[in-house]
């Protein structure tokens, strides 16, 4: 199986991604949380993206493009994945496409998690995640058992430099300039499907499944 998660930041994708990844048992790859282990590493690349995410704004086309392909390419992906924030411009999906096209495969979906920004804010500024093994939990929707604590290894869990309400509202407009337009680029090639991402977050994958169920 092979599927791209569309949504505004704070749709959920990451949260589904763990839980799709698991059932279907494809590897989730999510260009966010590549970006942030480089610029935790302090790589070549980790330093060129933190300019870019520290403002909210889009890593450039082609380090991205090139950045997944490379992923794409190991031996894991063999049987699908799942891509979590990427594509993310027309550019990238068509490069994706043309990637796609030269191996003789296609997508099995584009899978649009909805959800209305009047959602996001608080979604967004509630999160915090695990800098030590990449757990998200939200501190009213989804919070850890102990808390300030990881469920899976125990470390403090921290809010995401590009969570704070100025650089949410920045993310938000760049979506809706830069990635919203994927939405008719999957609808015209019928590859779209639509989950209703405001339900609670097992509903939301259970809505999911019955989707990838019926592909
Ligand atoms: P990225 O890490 O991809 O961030 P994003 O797309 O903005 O999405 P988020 O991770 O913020 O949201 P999510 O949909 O995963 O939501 P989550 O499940 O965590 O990208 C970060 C940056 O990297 C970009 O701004 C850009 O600079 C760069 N970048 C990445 N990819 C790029 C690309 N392809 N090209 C160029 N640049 C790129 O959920 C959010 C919160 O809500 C959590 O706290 C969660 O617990 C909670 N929650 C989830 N579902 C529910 C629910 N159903 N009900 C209640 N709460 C819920
Ligand atoms: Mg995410
Ligand atoms: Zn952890």
């Amino acid at each position: 199986m092979k599927i791209v998660l569309l949504g505004p930041p704070g749709a959920g994708k990451g949260t589904q991604a763990k839980s799709i990844s698991n059932r279907y048992s494809i590897p989730h790859i999510s260009t966010g949380d590549i970006f942030r282990k480089n610029i935790s590493e302090n790589t070549p690349l980790g330093i060129e993206a933190k300019k870019h995410i520290d403002k909210g704004q889009l890593v450039p086309d082609e380090v991205t493009i090139n950045m997944v392909k490379d992923r794409l390419q190991q031996d894991d992906c063999k049987n699908g994945y799942l891509l979590d924030g990427f594509p993310r411009t027309v550019n990238q999906a068509e490069a994706l496409q043309e990637f796609l096209n030269s191996r003789n495969e296609d997508l099995d979906t584009a899978l649009l998690i909805e959800v209305p920004t009047g959602f996001i804010l608080e979604r967004m500024t509630g999160r915090r995640v695990c800098p030590s093994c990449g757990a998200s939990y939200h501190i009213k929707f989804n919070p850890p058992t102990a808390q300030g604590k990881c469920d899976v290894c125990g470390s403090d869990v921290i809010q995401r430099k590009d969570d704070t309400e100025e650089t949410v509202s920045e993310r938000l407009d760049v979506y809706e300039r830069q990635t919203q337009p994927l939405i008719d680029f999957y609808k015209e090639r019928n590859l779209l499907s639509t989950v209703d991402g405001t339900q609670a977050i097992n509903e939301v994958f259970e809505s999911i499944c019955n989707i990838l169920g019926s592909l």
